[in-house]
């Protein structure tokens, strides 16, 4: 339970927050990209505010409107993402990536619209930037970088090992079995896990409530 008096606990701290899918064009028409709403990262963006942070939001497709007070930089892409995060990255006292960032983008977007001439089409994908590993790996000490992990099977495993590669320091688990929980859905469903070892589990609820469980989780692991 936060305080009613006294000063806010993030007084004084730049966060960043990124929300929504990413982009990747296929021609000047069509993309590659996910059904991420952008409402956890938005969610997130309003709660550390609302906590006295300065917060700007890394905003993919859709995502919608913030409130006024928060800094707000629109991408498509993820390289685009990348270059805005390295942008804000240096100044963050806490980043959390909950953008949904496709994998995969066009190798070569053309240039033109396709054509439908062909009866099949393949087209070559290759690798985006991880935008987060990328963050993990120039991490300074007294930054607090938090990523999610979308799982379907051997969801701790496969999170931990995220924590651990990517230089976390919470990974917050959403797992797709969970009812009402992931994608489009104003509830979610999580878990946190940190770089000691321990496990909370929250129940399903808003995702405006999943975010101060999130907030508090932070607050607890800067030792506010
Ligand atoms: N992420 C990122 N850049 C990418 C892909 C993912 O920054 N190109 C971030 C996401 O925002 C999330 C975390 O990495 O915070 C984990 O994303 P997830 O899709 O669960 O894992 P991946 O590392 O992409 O691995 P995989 O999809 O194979 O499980
Ligand atoms: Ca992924």
């Amino acid at each position: 339970q936060q305080k009613l008096t006294g000063p806010l606990p993030l007084a004084g701290k730049f966060a960043l927050v990124t929300a929504g899918p990413t982009y990747e064009a296929i021609d000047p028409v069509r993309f590659i990209g996910n059904h991420s709403s952008g409402k956890m990262g938005l969610a997130l963006a309003v709660e550390l505010h609302k906590l006295g942070a300065s917060v700007t939001l890394v905003a993919g497709p859709g995502t919608p409107a913030s409130p006024e007070g928060l800094n707000r930089v629109n991408i498509r892409s993820a390289s685009d993402m990348l270059q805005a995060c390295l942008e804000y990255y240096p100044a963050a006292d806490i980043t959390i990536m909950s953008a949904a960032v496709a994998d995969y983008r066009p190798a070569q977007p053309a240039g033109q619209k396709i054509k439908k001439n062909s009866p099949t089409l393949t087209i070559d994908l290759e690798k985006t930037p991880d935008v987060l590993a990328t963050l993990g790996a120039q991490k300074r000490p007294g930054q607090t970088l938090v990523g999610f992990a979308l799982e379907t099977e051997h969801e701790e495993s496969y999170a931990l090992a995220k924590l651990d590669k990517k230089n976390l320091d919470l990974i917050v688990l959403n797992s797709l079995n969970d009812q009402g929980a992931g994608f489009g859905t104003n509830t979610n469903k999580i878990t946190i896990f940190n770089r000691n070892g321990e496990k909370t589990a929250f129940d399903l609820k808003p995702k405006t409530a999943v975010a101060s469980d999130i907030c508090a989780a932070v607050l607890r692991q800067m030792g506010l």
